[in-house]
C-alpha cells in the first residue's frame, strides 16, 4: 500500500474517501457508508452524556504520506485547529525516506492505585511485606474477575507497596491486553481493596487507574537529507540549524518546552480523538513524563549529524482498541479502517503511528517557525475561517485568501472584515 496521494487536498471529500478505499482495498462504499452514518442522532448522543441538548461536529481529515516502520499509513485526525492536518502530511512526507519513522511500542502497562489508611504505625513494613508475598493469589483473583481479558493475553504482571505520607499505597500493573484498562485496572482495585484490607491491617480509601504510564514511553525517530528542507541550500542549512536551536531552548527553557509539546500533541491529540480514545489520559502521562527530571522538559528533540536532520520523540501512550467508548461508533471504525486496524484491532499499530504523527507535527512546525514563520501558511488558515465564522461563501474565502496571499502580512478580523467586504463590493458591482 502508497500512502503518497499528490493531489489529495484538492479532491472532494467523497472523492478522498473513495481514493482511500482504492488504496486501502476497501470494499467501494466502506468508508463513505460509516463516514455518513456518523451524522450525529441526538438520541444516541443523549446515551452518550448527560444533559445533552446539541453536538458539535469536528472534520475528520486524514493525513497521507505516512510511513512507520517499513509501511505506509494514512493517519485519520481530528481537530479544530485548521493547520493540523496540513502540518502532519508535510512532516510525514520529510521523514518517508527508507523505513520512514521508527517506532518502538514496548509492553503496555496499566495501574492502579489503592490507598489503605490508618495501618498502624510500626507495623507498616511488615504490612508491605504481606501485600507483596500475595501477589499470586491477588492475580489468580483478578484472572478469575475477568476472564475475556485474561484469555486476550491480560495479567496482573507487578504488585508493589509503598508508603506515601501516613499512607500505605498498593499499585497493581497490569498488562490490559487490546483494552485502554482505565475502567478494568480501577474495578480491581475496587475488587481486590477488602483482600488488601485485611492482609494490611488498614481500611481502603482510594481505588482508581493512576493515569502516569509504567514502563518505558513509546519511542519514535526518523531523520532526513539537510537539502530537503529548502530548494535553496542554504536556507535548507539554516532551516536545519534553526530546529537544532529550537530544541536546544526547549531543553533549557521550560516556557518554549510547554509550546513545543502543545505542537507534539497537536499531531497526537488528532490522531486519538478519532479512534475514540481518552485524549486528557494521554496528555495528563505525557506531561507528567515531561517533567519527570524535576523540570519541565521537551518530549522529542532534534539535532544535525552530518548532513541529515534526525529526531527523537519519546511520549508514553496508553491506547485501547476494544471497549464499550470504541466499539460501535461508526466513526471511529472509519478511522480503524484508514489505519488498518479494524480487523486486528492491534494497540500497537495504533501507538506506533500516534507517535509517528507527533514526531511528524512538530517537525513540521520548527521547519515553518526555523524558516518564513507560521504566519504564511497557519493564518491563512485562520483567516479562511474567520471568514466563514463571518458568513462567507466558499468562494468567497477564497477570494479573501488569496488577496491574503498577494498583499502578505498580518492576519486578524478586522483585516479579513475589510477584505470580504471589497470582495461583496466588487461582486455587486459587476
Ligand atoms: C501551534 O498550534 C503549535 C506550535 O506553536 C508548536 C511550536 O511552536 O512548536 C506551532
Amino acid at each position: 500500500m502508497n500512502s503518497r496521494i499528490p493531489g489529495f487536498g484538492r479532491l472532494s471529500p467523497p472523492e478522498r474517501a473513495a481514493m482511500l478505499e482504492e488504496r486501502l482495498g476497501l470494499p467501494q462504499g466502506t468508508l463513505l457508508q460509516d463516514l455518513v452514518g456518523a451524522q450525529p442522532d441526538l438520541s444516541v448522543l443523549d446515551r452518550r452524556s448527560e444533559g445533552v441538548v446539541g453536538a458539535l461536529v469536528l472534520p475528520l481529515s486524514v493525513a497521507p504520506n505516512f510511513r512507520v516502520n517499513g509501511e505506509d499509513a494514512f493517519a485519520p485526525l481530528v481537530t479544530e485547529e485548521p493547520s493540523v492536518v496540513a502540518a502532519a502530511s508535510r512532516g510525514a512526507l520529510l521523514l518517508r525516506e527508507g523505513p520512514g519513522i521508527l517506532a518502538e511500542v514496548p509492553p503496555r502497562r496499566v495501574a492502579g492505585q489503592v490507598q489503605l489508611r490508618g495501618v498502624p504505625r510500626g507495623e507498616v513494613g511488615a504490612a508491605r511485606q504481606r501485600v507483596e508475598a500475595a501477589r499470586d493469589e491477588l492475580a489468580m483473583a483478578a484472572r478469575a474477575a475477568h476472564p475475556s481479558w485474561s484469555s486476550d493475553g491480560g495479567d496482573l504482571v507487578a504488585l508493589r507497596a509503598y508508603e506515601a505520607g501516613v499512607d500505605l499505597v498498593v499499585l497493581l500493573v497490569i498488562d490490559p491486553g487490546r483494552a485502554m484498562g482505565a475502567n478494568l485496572v480501577t474495578d480491581l482495585c475496587e475488587r481486590l481493596a477488602p483482600r488488601l484490607e485485611a492482609l494490611s491491617g488498614g481500611s481502603a480509601g482510594l481505588r482508581i487507574v493512576t493515569n502516569a504510564v509504567e514502563g518505558p514511553p513509546v519511542r519514535a525517530s526518523g531523520s532526513l537529507e539537510v537539502r530537503r528542507l529548502h530548494r535553496d541550500p542554504l536556507r535548507a542549512e539554516a532551516i536545519a540549524r534553526g530546529i537544532e536551536a529550537a530544541s536546544r531552548l526547549a531543553d533549557t527553557d521550560p516556557l518554549r518546552a510547554v509550546t513545543h509539546n502543545k505542537g507534539i500533541f497537536n499531531g497526537i491529540d488528532a490522531i486519538l480523538l478519532a479512534c475514540g480514545q481518552d485524549v486528557r489520559a494521554v496528555e495528563a502521562a505525557g506531561h507528567a513524563f515531561a517533567v519527570r527530571e524535576g523540570r519541565y522538559g521537551p518530549l522529542s528533540r532534534w539535532r544535525v549529524d552530518g548532513d541529515r536532520l534526525c529526531g527523537t520523540l519519546e511520549v508514553p501512550i496508553c491506547v485501547g482498541t476494544v471497549g464499550g467508548a470504541i466499539e460501535g461508533r461508526p466513526a471511529t471504525r472509519a478511522a480503524f479502517r484508514i489505519l488498518g486496524i479494524e480487523t486486528s484491532r492491534d494497540p500497537v499499530r495504533l501507538s506506533a503511528v500516534t507517535a509517528a504523527c507527533g514526531l511528524a507535527q512538530n517537525l513540521a512546525a520548527l521547519t515553518a517557525l526555523a524558516g518564513d514563520g507560521l504566519l504564511s501558511g497557519h493564518l491563512r488558515l485562520h483567516a479562511g475561517n474567520l471568514a466563514t465564522a463571518l458568513g462567507a461563501s466558499l468562494a468567497e474565502v477564497d477570494r479573501v485568501a488569496s488577496r491574503l496571499r498577494d498583499e502578505g502580512g498580518p492576519v486578524d478580523r478586522a483585516r479579513v472584515v475589510r477584505l470580504l467586504a471589497s470582495v461583496r463590493r466588487e461582486r455587486d458591482s459587476i
